[in-house]
């Protein structure tokens, strides 16, 4: 099994604290100098990484991608600006909005609040892995067809996480749907046009008719 690694920062407070109690005396200068030798020391023991760059590899959508990335960096900044895959939207940045939500071993994250390491050994897909030959998943073919967006901000955030909810509640209720995509937001309120087009994906899915 992979083993985590850990950053910098956790590292340093274990370490600055345990060496103020194993001090025992008064804090100077001379002593916080010492404190962050140190600090170094038992951090490259304890096999923390960062805060320069470090390998990271990730796995998305099948292919596996060999990065060099500060440990602060989120998965979706990876994928962005490293890796030009764009499909996921950076909108709140701070796990509010649902738009950069993709799947980490097909369950939803909010890719913002994930950090690339954190993602290393897990699967990751997004809106890109969706279309096959350029034929539409059928969440996104019933995203199309009800009219589910607009502006478009929220829309792959939305149809990942409809993908989820789909897998885990194929017979969903109205009521379901409001639940389970209550982690998302569209600020053009398309919510009427997104359930229907839950259900009418929830139906092809099965093989049944789409509403149309
Ligand atoms: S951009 Fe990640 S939740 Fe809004
Ligand atoms: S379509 Fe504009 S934010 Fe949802």
């Amino acid at each position: 099994m992979r083993k985590k690694r850990k950053l910098k920062s956790e590292a340093g407070a274990l370490t600055r604290r345990d060496f103020l109690k194993g001090a025992g005396v008064t804090v100077s200068g001379g002593l916080l100098a010492t404190g962050a030798v140190t600090t170094a020391q038992a951090a490259a023991q304890e096999g923390v990484v960062g805060p320069g760059p470090v390998p990271i590899t990730l796995r998305i959508n099948g292919r596996v991608h060999r990065l060099s990335l500060e440990p602060r960096i989120t998965l979706l900044d990876a994928l962005r600006d490293h890796l030009n895959i764009t499909g996921s939207k950076k909108v709140c940045d701070r796990a509010t909005c649902g738009a950069c939500t993709m799947l980490m071993d097909k369950k939803p994250v909010y890719a913002c609040t994930v950090l690339a390491i954190e993602a290393e050994g897990h699967d990751i897909t997004t809106i890109e892995s969706l279309t096959e030959n350029g034929r539409l998943s059928p969440v996104m073919e019933a995203f199309w067809k009800n009219d589910a967006q607009q502006c478009g901000f929220c829309t792959p955030g939305f149809v990942m996480a409809c993908t989820a909810f789909l897998e885990k509640n194929p017979n969903p209720t109205l009521e379901q749907i409001e639940k389970g995509l209550g982690g998302n937001l569209c600020r053009c309120g398309t919510y009427a046009g997104i359930r229907r087009a839950v259900l009418e994906a929830a139906k092809a899915m099965k093989g049944g008719q789409a509403n149309g």
